[in-house]
């Protein structure tokens, strides 16, 4: 089963699990560096969209990037708004999302670096890059521990993913990190590296 089918099946499941997260605690390792308010967001793998819509509510507008139908789904009917808006793509070769032609001022990737493998993140990461406007963010949570059957979590050290995006251009100016918000998670062992990139304007 791929990961994109394993989360399709548990999607029932995961739904209310991700909806329940207080987007406000969950974001709080990083919430100086996020734009307020008018601000272009890309969210790749949003899930349900719930952090989507909690930037809609400041003031921004977000491209919700999301394979899983279901989740799409939900984040419609849940989460509904013209400023947030759905494309059914995935990494690493976001190819619909590059053929939009668009550049964001934040890319966000809550989640799910860690169900790429190394040589799928190589691939992602310059398409990420022209993602990101000159001047624009990065950020990206990288998580650490055991994987659920079905849905293997490869393992991120957050010294390969500096290094991978350094040499696209982009310079680190923040790195923190933080336990699980979902107790079963945290009872697995989970934790997560936070890191945010500036996109050079050179
Ligand atoms: C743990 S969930 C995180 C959801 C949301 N970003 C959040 O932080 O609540 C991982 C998400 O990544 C998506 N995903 C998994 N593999 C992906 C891929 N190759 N490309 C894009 N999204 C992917 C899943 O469908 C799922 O929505």
């Amino acid at each position: 089963m791929t990961i994109i089918h394993s989360y399709a099946s548990a999607a029932d499941r995961l739904i209310p699990r991700y909806e329940a997260i207080s987007i406000e605690a969950w974001l709080k390792p990083v919430l100086p560096f996020v734009p307020a308010g008018k601000s272009r967001i890309l969210d790749l793998g949003a899930g349900t969209g719930n952090i989507g819509a909690w930037f809609v509510e400041r003031g921004a507008s977000v491209l919700a990037v999301e394979p899983v139908q279901e989740f799409r789904d939900a984040g419609k009917e849940l989460h509904p708004s013209a400023d947030l808006t759905w494309l059914d793509d995935q990494l690493p070769d976001l190819s619909q999302t590059l053929a939009q032609n668009e550049t964001f001022d934040l890319v966000l990737l809550s989640g799910v670096w860690h169900h790429l493998t190394a040589d799928e993140r190589k691939i992602a990461m310059p398409g990420i890059r022209r993602l990101t406007a000159d001047g624009g963010r990065l950020i990206l949570s990288l998580r650490h521990g055991p994987g659920v059957p079905d849905r293997p979590a490869y393992p991120v050290p957050p010294e390969e993913t500096m290094t991978l995006a350094e040499a696209h251009d982009f310079r680190l100016i923040h790195r923190t990190t933080a336990s699980s918000l979902q107790e079963e998670n945290k009872a697995a062992g989970v934790s997560w590296t936070w890191v945010v990139f500036d996109a050079s304007s050179s």
